[in-house]
């Protein structure tokens, strides 16, 4: 198994920061950090507080540390597995609360086409309807006046993104803020990518708009610690408004034969070390180390936005991320295949990621990416004049999310292909 790590062959060497996300810190002193962390606490268990006192200590002080990042000291939370189960579980939130605040049995949520794919899969499991709206091209923050018009009496929950994956821009958050304020619903910030790099902008001496709890009507956030929090992946952050809002995600039996139950979120019993390693890293990094770190990648960002405007004609960056993600699409009026373009930087060794809507790919910066900048520009450089001069006519880059590679399946098989590779992963 580490000879399959070590030797090359097929897989992307992700230290080399060609990797768009998927791993964001990498540094030899942290995973030491982490590593010390798993081991003193292997084996724990937070299900049971009154054998892992410390465990529970750390998990709330993760929490309390993430609310008072986003400006609300005094309101709720827990952790999770990831970006996915918070949105999950603020999704079952939300229905739970509207069920009994204000009696809706057949809940809908609206979302901007942006949003991330766990709030769909989310509504999917808690059997919510969704709407979905268009983004403006030029901005690619959510369509306010769509999002006003989608609302009606069974609408529960609005959602915004600071930022989103596809292009790494930012919705409107007070304009959300404001139609939910008015029409008493909740509004989820989905800050799973902007995790650490949001609420450490504006002391770093970038700009950025107001997404926080300080925004009128926003309700929940969730912050990815396993992200830009450079916590071991399995870890994220939800957060309410107020604790009578948490208490809608509980879960709590009191008539199992196995006794009383009571769990914060999906997991039963969940693992106590990766609260540890998160701890650890966020305890590692301080505020001075999380603004360093926001500082040198969105440098990074902001760069590799400049000079893609600056120097390369072919292209188009979409909106104006504030963050550490950029998006390119080919430039209006250019003939340039951009998925072409991002097979050719896979040949170069590069893991980026296509998006549609339209036809684009996206780099999110890691600690990793920094150092490789100009290499970035120069690789892009080559690989648009590689398309250029040899079109296919189609580029195959994959947009199957979590791949991000050069595949020949076109886009209708995409949803066989897509179960086909999930089975792929379980044979031994
Ligand atoms: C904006 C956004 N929300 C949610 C998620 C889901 O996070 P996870 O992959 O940790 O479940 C991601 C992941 O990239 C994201 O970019």
């Amino acid at each position: 198994m580490a000879k399959m790590d070590e030797e090359g062959g097929h897989h992307v060497n992700w230290k080399d920061g060609r990797v768009s996300g998927a791993v964001y810190h990498g540094g030899e002193d942290m995973q030491k950090v982490i590593v010390a962390a798993f081991e003193r606490y292997c084996v724990s268990n937070p299900l049971h507080p009154d054998v892992f006192p410390a465990v529970r200590k750390m998990e709330a002080e993760i929490v309390a540390m993430c609310l008072k990042m986003y400006n609300n000291p005094n309101g709720a939370g827990v952790t999770t597995s990831g970006g996915t189960e918070s949105i999950i579980m603020a999704v079952k939130t939300y229905r739970d609360w509207a069920r009994v605040t204000k009696g809706i049995t057949e809940p809908e949520m609206i979302i901007p086409i942006s949003a991330h794919a766990a709030f769909d899969k989310g509504a999917e499991y808690m059997g919510i309807k969704v709407h979905t709206i268009p983004v403006n091209p030029e901005t690619r923050q959510v369509d306010i006046k769509r999002v006003r018009r989608a609302i009606n009496p069974n609408t529960m929950l609005l959602v915004g993104s600071a930022v989103n994956f596809p292009d790494g821009c930012q919705d409107d958050i007070v304009a959300l803020g404001k139609l939910a304020s008015k029409h008493k619903i909740g509004l989820h910030v989905d800050c799973c990518l902007g995790s650490f790099i949001m609420p450490f902008l504006e002391e770093a001496g970038f700009s950025v708009q107001p997404f926080d709890f300080r925004v009128e009507g926003v309700t929940s956030i969730s912050c990815d610690t396993h992200k830009y929090g450079f916590a071991p992946k399995g870890n994220s952050v939800v957060m309410y408004k107020d604790a009578q809002l948490r208490r809608f995600q509980y879960y709590v039996n009191p008539d199992w034969t196995g006794g009383v139950y009571a769990s914060p979120s999906i997991a039963g019993s969940r693992p106590g070390a990766l609260i540890a390693g998160t701890w650890a890293a966020m305890q590692y990094m301080g505020h001075s180390g999380y603004l360093e770190s926001c500082k040198s990648i969105v440098t990074a960002a902001k760069t590799i936005a400049h000079r893609i405007r600056t120097e390369v004609t072919e292209l188009r960056v979409l909106g104006n991320p504030p963050a550490s993600v950029v998006a390119f699409a080919a430039a209006p009026g250019s003939s340039l295949n951009v998925l072409e373009v991002g097979d050719k930087m896979s040949k170069r060794g590069w893991h980026l990621n296509a998006v549609t809507n339209p036809a684009a790919v996206h780099i999110a910066v890691t600690r990793l990416t920094v150092p490789v900048v100009d290499q970035l520009i120069a690789d892009l450089k080559d690989a648009i004049g590689e398309a250029k001069l040899s079109p296919s006519g189609n580029g195959t880059m994959m947009t199957l999310y979590g791949l991000g590679q050069s595949s020949p399946v076109g886009p209708t098989m995409v949803g066989h292909v897509a179960e086909a590779f999930l089975d792929t992963l379980y044979k031994a």
